[in-house]
């Protein structure tokens, strides 16, 4: 999965069908020449989603390359010339150099043998950055109060390896669950530095990848939210799809919303929810989920995950505590703090005040 705003209609609410038909057409081209096995062009808000399929392996230049012209082709084919907002917003460089990871997009890959059956999940999600999925990813492959399978099935009893990178310091650790669980909660709890990138199964079985684009600290100031995205492996000596899900049933609270600026609950929604109806207070935080089986290389779906009724009470609640982080205003801890606001227009503000203080 590859994924970049690239330019949106009112504001930052939702990408233009144009742009969807062009990415589509794009794709479709690179199926037809064999560089991709096969696709999915689908938008969170007004992220544009490259689900992609090959037998390239991870960080394949072709594939970087391929999904850096496509964002610049929707871009300059449509983007500009519609005058959408943000046009080519997250290319943060001239000329692609072999990989988009840094480059602005976001980036997910897992590398895999096809099993006789292979369910895959995608989660998208908008107004929020990688650290987001910290919590559930840690509920789903480590919490056996979420993960019923954790106790029941002995394939998973040897519980799972999470890779967590420290995106300030850009390094990374192994950490195996749940023998080093509480190693793992110590890093993850901090979910602005540290971010899970990968799951593997004890056995290495890949399991997960996420995105850890942190596009603030490649540009150094604020750009828009990452609005990252993960897939996730399910069923046969994995956690079930409905393990997988059962981690969103709680709308935690995630770095992101207004101006990339504020906290607010991550609310799980469908596919028609999470593209074009992220509008309160620019958002809130949102993630859709939409289902595949692969097969030979081939998506098949996708469903849509989050349609189920049954994630209505969660939606309900994330209203609540969206209406109940509103209400502090910009006081903290709605807004975010001091550290995460560094790359904000906040501290041009505070800069005109300097002078104005006096000893005491
Ligand atoms: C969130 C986001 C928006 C903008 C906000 C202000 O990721 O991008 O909330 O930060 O709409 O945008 P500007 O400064 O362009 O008017
Ligand atoms: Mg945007
Ligand atoms: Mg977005």
């Amino acid at each position: 999965m590859i994924k970049a705003d690239v330019g949106s209609v009112s504001g930052h609410t939702t990408v233009h069908p144009q742009q969807l038909e062009v990415a589509r057409q794009f794709m479709e081209d690179a199926r037809a020449k064999g560089t991709i096995s096969d696709y999915y062009v689908t938008h969170a808000g007004d992220d544009l989603e490259l689900i992609m399929t090959h037998t390239m392996g991870e960080d394949h230049t072709s594939i970087h390359e391929l999904a850096w012209k496509c964002f610049k082709e929707v871009t300059d084919k449509v983007s500009k010339p519609l005058k959408l907002y943000a046009a080519g917003q997250d290319l943060l460089s001239e000329a692609f150099s072999g990989n988009v990871k840094g480059m602005g997009p976001g980036v997910a890959e897992l590398e895999f043998m096809e099993r006789e059956s292979d369910p895959v999940m995608i989660f998208m999600a908008d107004k929020t950055e990688p650290g987001a999925w910290n919590l559930p990813l840690f509920k789903i492959f480590a919490d056996p109060f979420n993960t019923a399978g954790l106790i029941i099935d002995p394939g998973l009893h040897g519980g799972f390896n999470f890779t967590v990178l420290d995106v300030v310091d850009n390094i990374a650790v192994s950490l195996k669950c749940p023998s080093e669980m509480y190693d793992l909660l110590a890093l993850i709890g901090t979910p602005g530095r540290y971010v899970i990138e990968k799951v593997h199964r004890s056995d290495g079985l890949p399991a997960a990848a996420a995105s850890t684009t942190r596009l603030s600290l490649i540009a150094g100031r604020y750009v828009g939210k990452d609005d990252p995205v993960c897939i996730v492996r399910a069923q046969h000596g994995l956690p079930a799809a409905g393990e997988v899900l059962e981690a969103f049933i709680f709308p935690h609270l995630v770095a992101g919303w207004m101006r990339g600026s504020h906290h607010g609950p991550l609310m799980p929604v469908s596919a028609d929810d999470s593209q074009n109806r992220v509008s309160r207070f620019d958002g809130p935080p949102r993630v859709v989920g939409l289902g595949f089986q692969v097969s030979d290389a081939k998506l098949i779906g996708p469903t849509d995950l989050f349609a189920d009724p049954a994630f209505d009470r969660t939606r309900e609640t994330a209203g609540m505590v969206a209406d109940y982080m509103r209400l502090h205003g910009p006081f903290m801890p709605h807004r975010l703090g001091p550290e995460e606001m560094e790359y904000t227009t906040l501290p041009e503000v505070l800069k005109k005040l300097k002078d104005r203080f006096k000893k005491v």
